[in-house]
């Protein structure tokens, strides 16, 4: 199983004071000599941490693969397009947002969705979605063009009810599978949670940040990586 670190949150701390340190550029070589599989970076529609410099500077010196999250923003998936990393993520955003909230709603946004995956694989990027763990939602995902699904783990990271949330994302990873899709998860996961998600079959790449980052503050943004790195092999 792949780790993809999401560096997001130092850009936070930066925007914090306006400073120009914590730089994200500088955590890019940590996470990789660290083992981390891949790079996730979010550039929003109000960049309120992520930057196009940063975007720009990450792709440029990351030697593993850069994952970007964009919602359907024109300008945005303009300026990814520009700058071609390997693979983007597609996600809902609502202004003001204090982090992702849900899956797409592909029901609602279909045509939109499906012209972005379009735009993005003609730019050469393997196109994600971000998507509740849900069969039908996860079929119309493969119905529009995308190559593969991250399931939202937010309800299974924040539930009492973890065994109700492990068989959902069971079956969602089951039947995304069997369509086809590679299959991702993220958000909120964390070192004592992130077990769990080991007992669900088909998920190649786990997109981790923000307690990637926080217990970093404590221990080093290298030991962090190679702890979340460890647990997810089962020790
Ligand atoms: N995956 C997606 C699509 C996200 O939007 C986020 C949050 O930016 C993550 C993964 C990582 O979530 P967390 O910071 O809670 O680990």
């Amino acid at each position: 199983m792949r780790l993809g670190v999401n560096i997001d949150h130092i850009a936070t701390l930066r925007s914090q004071r306006g400073t120009p340190y914590p730089d994200p550029v500088d955590a890019v070589p940590i996470v990789e000599l660290a083992g981390a599989d891949g790079i996730t970076c979010h550039i929003r529609i109000d960049r309120r941490h992520i930057t196009e410099r940063d975007v720009r500077l990450i792709r440029e010196i990351t030697k593993t693969s850069l994952n970007v999250e964009l919602c359907s923003d024109p300008d945005i998936v303009r300026f990814v397009c520009g700058v071609k990393p390997r693979y983007a993520c597609l996600v809902p955003e609502r202004e003001g947002e204090q982090t992702t909230e849900g899956g797409l709603d592909i029901v609602t946004h279909g045509e939109e969705i499906k012209r972005t995956i379009g735009v993005l694989k003609d730019a050469g990027i393997v196109v994600s979605l971000f998507v509740e763990p849900d069969e039908s939602t996860i079929g119309l995902a493969r119905e529009l063009g995308a190559d593969s699904v991250e399931l939202n783990t937010r309800a299974y990271s924040e539930t009492s009810n973890k065994e109700g949330e492990i068989e959902r994302l069971k079956k969602a990873s089951i039947a995304a599978h069997g369509m086809g899709l590679e299959v991702h998860a993220g958000h909120g996961l964390e070192y004592h949670n992130v077990k769990g998600i080991l007992s669900v079959p088909h998920i190649v790449e786990l997109n981790i940040g923000h307690s990637i980052i926080s217990r970093a503050v404590f221990t080093g943004l290298e030991e962090a990586v190679k702890t979340m790195l460890r647990l997810m092999k089962g020790g």
